[in-house]
C-alpha cells in the first residue's frame, strides 16, 4: 500500500485501503479490447473504489442503531458483501484469461480427472453452470468441508456464496462481460472464453492449495 493510502486507512481507523490492480490482457477472443478495458478499468475499478469507501463509512456507523429492519449500519454490512465479493471475484477472472495454454495442466488435470471423471466432461459442466445464473457467476473452487473440488453457481455476488471454499477457476457471466461483443449470445462468449482460460494461473492456485493442505498435515 502506498503512503497515501495508508495515510486515508490510517485517518479512517481501518486496516488496509485496496488499490485497483491493472490487467493487460491483450488478443483474447472472447473479449475486444473496448469491452475489455471497459470492464477492466472502468467497472472492476468502480469495485474498488465503492469497497474503500464502504469500509470507511462502516467505522462512522454507531453499533447500537442496527436492528433487522433498517439501520445504515445494516445496508453497509450488506453492500460490504456484494462489493468485496465483487472486486475480488473479477481479479480472480481477470487473473484466469489471456494464457496460450491449451489444457489444464499437471495438478489441475488430476484434481478435475478425480473429481469429474475427464476434462472434457468438466469443461461441459462447467459452462452449463455458467448458463444458470440471469446475472453471477461460475466457480470451479475446492471445499475445505469435504475436501474435494465443485462447481458453484453464483447469483449477482451476495447471494448463494459457499462457505469454506478456495476458488480455482472463475468465469463472469454478468451480461457487462459479453454484451457489447456477443449481444445476448452467453454461449458463444463461453465457447471463446474457454480458449482463453489461462491454465497455467489455474495450476498456480492448485499448487498453492496443495503446499497449504500438505503443511497443514
Ligand atoms: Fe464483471
Amino acid at each position: 500500500m502506498t503512503s497515501e493510502l495508508q495515510k486515508v486507512a490510517d485517518l479512517h481507523l481501518i486496516a488496509k485501503v485496496l488499490e485497483p490492480k491493472e490487467y493487460p490482457l491483450q488478443g483474447l477472443k472472447s473479449m475486444k479490447e473496448k469491452s475489455l478495458t471497459e470492464h477492466t478499468a472502468v467497472l472492476y475499478k468502480g469495485y474498488v473504489d465503492n469497497y474503500n469507501r464502504i469500509v470507511q463509512l462502516i467505522r462512522k456507523t454507531k453499533p447500537k442503531d442496527a436492528n433487522p429492519h433498517y439501520s445504515e449500519i445494516g445496508e453497509l454490512r450488506r453492500r460490504l458483501t456484494w462489493a468485496h465479493n465483487g472486486v475480488f471475484l473479477h481479479q480472480l477472472f481477470f487473473e484466469n484469461l489471456g494464457g496460450d495454454s491449451k489444457a489444464p495442466e499437471y495438478r489441475s488435470s488430476k484434481m478435475i480427472t478425480t473429481d469429474f471423471k475427464n476434462v472434457n466432461r468438466f469443461k461441459k459442466e462447467m459452462l452449463a453452470a455458467a448458463m444458470v445464473p440471469p446475472v453471477g457467476w461460475a466457480v470451479w473452487a475446492w471445499s475445505a468441508l469435504d475436501d474435494q473440488t465443485h462447481i458453484f453457481v453464483l447469483e449477482e455476488h451476495h447471494n448463494s456464496c459457499p462457505i469454506g471454499v478456495v476458488p480455482l477457476l472463475v468465469i463472469d457471466v454478468f451480461e457487462h462481460s459479453y454484451y457489447l461483443d456477443h449481444k445476448s449470445n452467453r454461449e458463444k462468449y463461453l465457447n471463446k472464453l474457454w480458449k482463453d482460460i489461462n491454465w497455467e494461473a489455474v495450476e498456480d492456485r492448485v499448487e498453492l492449495l496443495q503446499r497449504f493442505m500438505k503443511m497443514k498435515k
